[in-house]
């Protein structure tokens, strides 16, 4: 499994399972499959409501601990420094282990300074190896980038052929943070399974266009934690170590960068508004 190294020196396997809108009832099922087919990466969030399901998951595949990476992020309702705190050994109970390999700030609303005080004590602590931000985009990382001793080893964002975050991979490369793609796949937007330039590429080496979306991210040095409930999707989205894309595929997939995002647009107030009242 291909590992990329995280700005305090732990490593992270490039390709992970998200579970994101994978319901408790068949999420043990889902990542025990995704274990199966070789997953040793899982992607949950307080807010997915899953966490139990990953933890019984993992205990049940007999997997050794240190084998596998596992990253859940804080919501908004548990922002603060005490909240957050209480929250974190909350996900660590529910996903049954004594660690967190990475924890992210889901959202960047509420105190998410404290947030991140208590994440850093976390740390030091040894509750959790790397910490980290999803969805701050320029200014708002910058202002937890530019205060905490601890820099961010990761920042997750909506990032996939059509949106390829270069601007804010420019960036976050000033603080040796490394970019996370959710929604790799783009959720197939833009009809992305069917896509006639990732398909054609991907003819070349008999890999759908799926895994051509998927190894041009990876390529680029993204993580990416594609998400799917079926087991033979789960074994496509992890087979693309063993092709390379040549520069001149690299420059075509490029060109399809639309340099917007397809599913959360952070600019936009009722995003905001609706993320702010989620659990109301
Ligand atoms: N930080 C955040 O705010 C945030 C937001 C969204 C997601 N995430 C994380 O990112 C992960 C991935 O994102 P995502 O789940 O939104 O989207 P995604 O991985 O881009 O796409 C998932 C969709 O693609 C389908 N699919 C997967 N592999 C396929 C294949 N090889 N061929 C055809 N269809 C395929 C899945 O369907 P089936 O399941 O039916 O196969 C599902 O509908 C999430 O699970 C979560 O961990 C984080």
């Amino acid at each position: 499994m291909q590992k990329t190294i995280l700005n305090n020196g732990v490593e992270m396997p490039l390709i992970g399972y998200g579970v994101f809108q994978i319901s408790p009832e068949i999420c043990t099922r889902c990542v025990r499959e995704a274990l199966d087919v070789g997953y040793r990466s899982i992607d949950t969030a307080q807010a997915y409501y899953n966490e139990e399901a990953v933890g019984t998951a993992l205990k049940e595949s007999g997997i050794a601990r240190e084998d596998i990476f596992l990253t859940t992020k804080v919501w908004i309702s548990n922002a603060g420094e005490e909240k957050a705190a209480k929250s974190i050994d909350e996900s660590l109970r529910k996903l049954q282990t004594d660690y967190l390999d990475l924890v992210l700030i889901h959202q960047p609303f509420g105190d998410y300074h404290g947030t991140y005080r208590a994440m850093e004590k976390a740390v030091k602590q040894g509750k959790i190896r790397a910490i980290g931000l999803s969805n701050f985009y320029n200014d708002r990382f910058i202002d937890v980038a530019e205060t905490y001793e601890i820099k961010p080893a990761v920042l997750q964002l909506e990032t996939h052929v059509f949106c390829q975050q270069k601007a804010m991979r420019d960036l976050v490369n000033e603080y040796g943070t490394k970019l996370m793609a959710w929604a790799p796949l783009a959720e197939g937007k833009n009809n992305l399974f069917n896509d006639s330039i990732l398909s054609e590429i991907g003819e070349k080496y008999g890999k759908t266009a799926a895994q051509v979306a998927l190894k041009f991210l990876v390529s680029e040095d993204i993580i990416i934690i594609p998400k799917s409930v079926h087991k033979e999707r789960m074994a496509e989205n992890l087979a693309i170590e063993d092709f390379s894309l040549i520069e001149r595929e690299m420059q075509i997939i490029r060109t399809m960068d639309t340099g917007h995002t397809l599913i959360a647009d952070f600019s936009n107030p009722a995003l905001a508004k609706f993320l702010l009242h989620y659990e109301d």
